[in-house]
């Protein structure tokens, strides 16, 4: 375990059941449906890769990068587009794939962006829940795990950029940040 790590969280195993299940889940609700797999960058880069290998069918996926402005720590619910979809949105089926939902103002901002393009449909993947965090109303349909209301680091989670690359979920020990 990496040293500035307090706990682990979600082991690699119980990561790779987990998607592997919320894979099943979409290939069966999107059964002969093309679907346009919205990553939202960097967090959730790992989560995309495989969650898509986890999905029978046809499947695409494009790259959004949104930043925050205002304090690091937390989401002021302003959001500004780093990189925007080379794809077109308009008529169909979208996923937007979320490492983490917190107070949920990001993504609030990214559905609501997204559906002014037109798609046919839209829904939110979401490997991790902060329990009862959430300021907004936004609705995901995938989820992977409930977790505590702690700074989690690992698969593709940060703190100023490190720690992406741990292959588990784990709790950051509060000395790194305070
Ligand atoms: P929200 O707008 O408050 O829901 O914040 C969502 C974004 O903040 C996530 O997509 C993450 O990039 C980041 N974030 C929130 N909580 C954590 C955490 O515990 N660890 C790492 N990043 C987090
Ligand atoms: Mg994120």
């Amino acid at each position: 375990m990496h040293q500035d790590v307090t706990e682990i969280l979600f082991t690699t195993d119980e990561i790779d059941a987990c998607v592997k299940r919320m894979g099943a889940q979409i290939s069966a609700d999107y059964a002969g449906q093309k679907v346009l797999l919205i990553t939202v960058l960097k967090g959730a880069f790992i989560f995309m890769a495989d969650l898509a290998r986890a999905i029978k069918g046809d499947v695409e996926i494009d790259f959004m990068a949104v930043s925050s402005y205002g304090a690091e720590a937390k989401s002021s619910g302003i959001v500004r587009i780093i990189k925007d979809l080379e794809s077109s949105v308009e008529g169909r089926h979208i996923i937007i794939v979320e490492d983490i939902l917190d107070s949920g103002l990001t993504l609030k901002y990214l559905s609501k962006n997204i559906k002014s393009r037109n798609p046919l449909s839209i829904e939110v993947a979401t490997l991790l829940l902060k329990e009862g965090k959430q300021q907004t109303d936004v609705k995901c349909r995938y989820v992977g795990f409930i977790c505590p209301d702690e700074f989690v680091v690992g698969y593709g989670l940060d703190y100023a950029e490190r720690y992406r690359n741990l292959p588990y979920i784990g709790i950051l020990d509060e000395r790194v940040y305070s």
